[in-house]
């Protein structure tokens, strides 16, 4: 099919796939895995519309193909996958699935953070393997939630939605930020510091910041030496916002007590991966924002983000509104 005005590269749920034929074709790539680059390179030279995961690259050189492309919607709300200036450059829109997904990555955050607090997956491989002799007095202790002190790095969306949940457990919050939020300090009690007073009082340290030049590698082994020797970071933001080498230090020598994480410097994490063969860690596979409701949101949202914009109408979430130049103005 020559003629499709719309790629999207993997297959959506069928109300966001409703959504996109009333723009026109629609050509989805219907594996699993992401489509190779070859693939993404010969499909796009024709299309108007791109509807892309964060798996897949738009970087310049695709770009250069992309002879009719007037926008690239991610079904994310982090674009790091996205060259965004060179997108700028030509005058294409890229936009983002922000807020939908808020509440189900704070939830994720918090069972991660709970599932290494209280060594939930670590006291399961124990059952599982036949290992429980007997109920004894320290078997598999762990760490308090209730009333200890969290640390949040990046208080958008998610972190507030994080720091919500935080003072249901009277827990006492520390929060850096580029910007001040004093509702949330009104609010929550939370109490902006700079970076390293947060990572040398922390219990948690969590982190919900997007992934840019500023906050790649944000947590390397000067941070971490910086934490107390019981504290636990959280990543469900990016991985290279960690330097994971550090980490797998830290975490081996007993600088920090343990780790949650659901994003990784590579993904998908290769199997014989250093972090693997710790127990003090939790591992999942990027799915923060993973709820049946959520993800559906999301790829809604991604598609009238596209129908929007190749209707000419500026859509709801915008990455680069500059690129929209004088349209619709009147
Ligand atoms: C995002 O949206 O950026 C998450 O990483 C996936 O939900």
């Amino acid at each position: 099919m020559g003629d499709a005005r719309i790629y999207v590269t993997r297959r959506l749920p069928e109300v966001a796939m409703r959504i996109l034929e009333q723009a026109g074709a629609v050509k989805v790539w219907t594996e699993d895995l992401p489509p190779p680059r070859e693939v993404l390179e010969a499909e796009i030279a024709e299309v108007e519309g791109l509807l892309c995961l964060l798996t897949d690259v738009v970087d310049e050189m695709l770009l250069c193909r992309a002879r009719k492309l007037k926008v690239v919607s991610n079904m994310a709300v982090g674009y790091d996958n996205i060259d965004v200036g060179a997108c700028t450059a030509r005058g294409i829109l890229v936009t983002n699935t922000p807020g939908v997904l808020t509440e189900t990555t704070a939830d994720l955050t918090f069972a991660l953070l709970l599932g290494v607090a209280r060594r939930i997956t670590e006291a399961e491989r124990f059952l599982r393997a036949g290992q429980w002799e007997t109920w004894s007095p320290m078997l598999l202790a762990g760490q308090d939630v209730y009333g200890a002190i969290i640390g949040i790095v990046g208080m958008g969306r998610i972190g507030q939605a994080v720091a919500r949940r935080a003072r249901g457990f009277d827990m006492q919050i520390l929060y850096a930020s580029r910007s001040a939020h004093p509702e949330v300090e009104r609010t929550l009690g939370a109490r902006r510091v700079q970076l390293e007073e947060l990572l040398r009082n922390s219990d948690f340290v969590t982190l919900h910041v997007p992934l840019t030049p500023e906050t790649r590698g944000l947590v390397g082994e000067r941070e971490l030496r910086l934490m107390k020797s019981t504290a636990i970071l959280i990543n469900t933001a990016r991985g290279p916002v960690v330097d994971e080498v550090a980490l797998v230090r830290a975490l081996r020598e007993g600088w920090i007590a343990g780790a949650g994480l659901d994003v990784y410097a590579q993904e998908p994490i290769a199997a014989d991966h250093p972090l693997l063969k710790l127990d003090n860690v939790v591992l999942l596979p990027h799915i923060g924002s993973a709820s049946v409701k959520t993800r559906t949101r999301m790829a809604v949202m991604a598609a009238e983000n596209l129908v929007a914009a190749l209707a000419g109408q500026l859509p709801h979430s915008v990455v680069n509104p500059e690129a929209w130049g004088d349209r619709g103005r009147p």
